[in-house]
């Protein structure tokens, strides 16, 4: 099998089946499928909200590519006249720079320095890219949900109920079809480091009751993505256990750097992440929602540290944008490199990874296979 995985992975560098997952099955006998908010999908690498989920374009690409899911970038919710309590949030920015960093471990990792935040065009434009990975879905090319970021009160505040109903309404109908809405609600980074987050209780509070505020909207499946407050890793902790009341959780978005004033990901975010996520009374007995994992994913490798503590499926963002000479592909879109070197490299991709498991005796093949899904803990397995 190692000898079949050097020789795909020389091949597949020129040119990446778009269903590598079923080659995966027959070649290897790994079953690579899992779920994002509870939708099956055929391996667990999507791309997280941000600037490669703009326009329609972006996401064909992506549909071609072979990826299980996108995230639209996020939209800043607004009541039916247009205003916006985070319009804070809505503010425009072209330039990224990606560069390295070095983490507080001394290893050096990839970090995308931005100073921009959400959607800052229009409503209705973001309306239409919502449509457009609708039909993606509906054809079975790519599951694209959308992306939003609601209003979040003072404690002493209520929740501005008419952003709520007009963006779910609007959303939900341009999703359209029988099932429910699917959504993510973000907790940024720069809201994590805005004067909003200084108060655990108010965070608290909005993990408890953001759910139910867009569910009395429209019948909705709801992910929101945790943000890493400027506190210790025992408030991460809490704030898992005050979303209990989403269907998922994607954990957890960039940390904030206070003395440049940007979002910064790389090693520190993946440790504390892992850290967070192994944190042992987040496990006996404890029944979470599904998890996603985000932050620092740039290998298979990486992706069986996440899925092993809870997560069942990944979303990135800085792996999708380094410079061309990171990947080891000769041809294709980023996404076909990244997913190229995530899924097959031979030292730390994610068969190698699982062959690997394997040997260790830390998974078992059933029925002849090996099922991706088995790493995840059970108290997480998306039901
Ligand atoms: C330039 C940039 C813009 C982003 N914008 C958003 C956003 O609008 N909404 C969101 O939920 N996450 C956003 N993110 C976070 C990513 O989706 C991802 O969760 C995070 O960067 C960690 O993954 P990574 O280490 O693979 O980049 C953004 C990230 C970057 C780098």
């Amino acid at each position: 099998m190692r000898a079949q995985l050097a020789r795909d992975f020389e091949r597949f560098g020129r040119s990446l089946p778009r269903d590598f997952a079923a080659h995966v099955r027959e070649t290897y006998r790994i079953d690579l499928a899992t779920r994002y908010l509870g939708e099956p999908l055929p391996h667990a690498v999507g791309k997280g909200s941000g600037q490669l989920s703009l326009n329609a374009r972006q996401l064909d690409e992506d549909a071609d590519a072979g990826l299980a899911f996108v995230i639209l970038k996020t939209v800043i919710a607004q009541d039916e006249s247009g205003a916006q309590s985070m319009a804070a949030w809505a503010i425009h920015e072209t330039k990224m720079k990606v560069e390295r960093r070095r983490a507080a471990s001394g290893v050096d990792g990839w970090t995308v320095t931005w100073k921009g935040r959400g959607w800052d065009r229009s409503f209705d434009e973001y309306l239409s890219l919502v449509r457009a990975g609708r039909d993606l879905a509906r054809a079975g090319r790519l599951l694209a949900v959308p992306s939003v970021k609601y209003h979040l009160p003072r404690l002493h505040e209520p929740f501005r109920d008419g952003e709520y109903r007009f963006t779910t309404q609007a959303l939900a109908a341009a999703w359209g079809g029988d099932g429910p809405l699917l959504l993510e609600q973000d907790f940024s980074p720069t809201l994590a480091g805005d004067a909003l987050a200084d108060d655990r209780a108010q965070i608290l509070r909005w993990l408890r009751e953001v759910p139910g505020q867009i569910r009395a909207h429209a019948p909705v499946r709801l992910a929101l993505k945790l943000m890493n407050a400027r506190f210790d890793d025992a408030f991460q902790v809490e704030m898992l256990q005050a979303a209990g009341g989403a269907e998922a959780l994607v954990v957890f978005n960039r940390l904030f750097d206070e003395n440049l004033g940007v979002a910064y990901g790389g090693w520190d975010l993946s440790d504390r992440n892992l850290r967070v996520l192994d944190t042992p009374s987040l496990r006996p007995g404890l029944v979470m929602p599904e998890l996603c994992g985000t932050g620092n994913i740039h290998s298979g490798r990486m992706i069986l540290e996440y899925a092993r503590r809870g997560c069942a499926s990944v979303q990135l963002h800085t792996f999708f944008q380094l410079p061309l000479g990171e990947y080891p592909a000769a041809n294709g879109s980023r996404t076909q490199r990244a997913l190229h070197k995530l899924i097959f490299d031979p030292a730390d991709g994610l068969i190698a990874g699982l062959l690997e498991l394997e040997d260790q005796g830390f998974l078992e093949r059933q029925g002849g296979e090996l099922h991706f899904l088995d790493l995840v803990p059970d108290a997480y397995r998306p039901r």
